[in-house]
């Protein structure tokens, strides 16, 4: 394979040649392998398991040790792409103290080359803290999940001019804080495009428009695997979802009609034997 693992440096180079970056979810081995294998820069572990793998409404209920489990099996995996591990829901709020030991953790115990936390100016002092530790850390703002009913809900942020200016300030903070990458969810392309503009560091988008210097989706959106709410950002590349349908009622049906298992799936023993076993089994009174 010539796949070359890209490192913070690279990614800060990227964006000065304008090469875009790209970006996706995994949160297991299998998946993990086959992102490996594809032209695919940056491996977010994100907290999106949540809905993704465990079927929550939202992000919030995912805690440290799960994602732990998960960021462990895509490192199995992923051997030639950046790792990413999302810090969940209040394993980086409590405290600065609590924040770089988490993101240790995800380090140490989950394999990660990176942490990925949400927030802007409000987070600063904690960014700043755990990359002291020698940890990376990529930012995370506009929409944030996590605080999505802080927010009022899953909705587009930085329409009105306060806000927008926020979501510069969030930014510059991080950038100033010493992120590596920042991650900016459903704003609006202008602000977007302002962003990436004004920090050096690379913006990646998810709703945010073209003007970012990468972009990341949710691997289970993008290859048709995830039927619930789908955000207008989402632009499917694959039908998995019916592909597996297909997949498991010929199954089904060929279990039913009796054409599975066919000779080629099934192991034999000689002939002599099994009339010797039958006839032994018999003389035991086993049958
Ligand atoms: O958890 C996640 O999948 C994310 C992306 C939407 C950036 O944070």
């Amino acid at each position: 394979m010539d796949k070359k693992k890209v490192n913070i440096l690279r990614l800060r180079e990227m964006k000065q040649q304008g090469r875009k970056i790209t970006m996706v979810t995994a949160y297991d081995y299998a998946m993990m392998t086959q992102v490996d294998k594809a032209d695919i820069d940056l491996v977010l572990v994100g907290d999106s398991a949540a809905m993704t793998m465990l079927g929550y409404e939202g992000t919030v209920p995912v805690d440290m040790d799960t994602m732990l489990i998960f960021n462990q099996a895509v490192s199995r995996g992923g051997k030639h792409t950046f790792l990413v591990g999302d810090m969940p829901f209040m394993s980086y709020e409590v405290s600065i103290e609590k924040a770089v030991e988490n993101a240790g953790r995800i380090m140490k115990e989950g394999f990660m080359d990176a942490v990925k936390l949400e927030g802007g100016e409000r987070m600063a002092n904690t960014v700043a803290a755990i990359v002291r530790a020698g940890i990376p850390v990529m930012g995370h703002i506009g929409l944030t999940p996590q605080s999505a009913a802080q927010l009022g809900g899953f909705s587009v942020q930085g329409k009105n001019i306060d806000g927008a200016k926020q979501i510069v300030k969030d930014a510059i903070a991080l950038e100033n804080a010493g992120v590596f990458a920042i991650v900016l969810e459903a704003i609006p392309s202008a602000v977007a495009k302002i962003i990436t503009a004004k920090v050096q560091v690379p913006t990646i988008g998810i709703g945010a428009g073209p003007y970012c210097d990468g972009q990341v989706l949710v691997i289970h959106d993008l290859l048709g695997l995830f039927d619930r709410f789908t955000p207008k950002f989402v632009k499917r590349y694959a039908a998995l979802g019916e592909e597996m349908q297909k997949a498991l009622n010929t199954f089904a049906g060929e279990v039913r009609r009796g054409e599975f298992p066919a000779r080629e799936h099934t192991f034999t023993m000689l002939e002599e034997n099994e009339e010797r076993l039958i006839a032994e089994l018999t003389e035991e009174g086993i049958l």
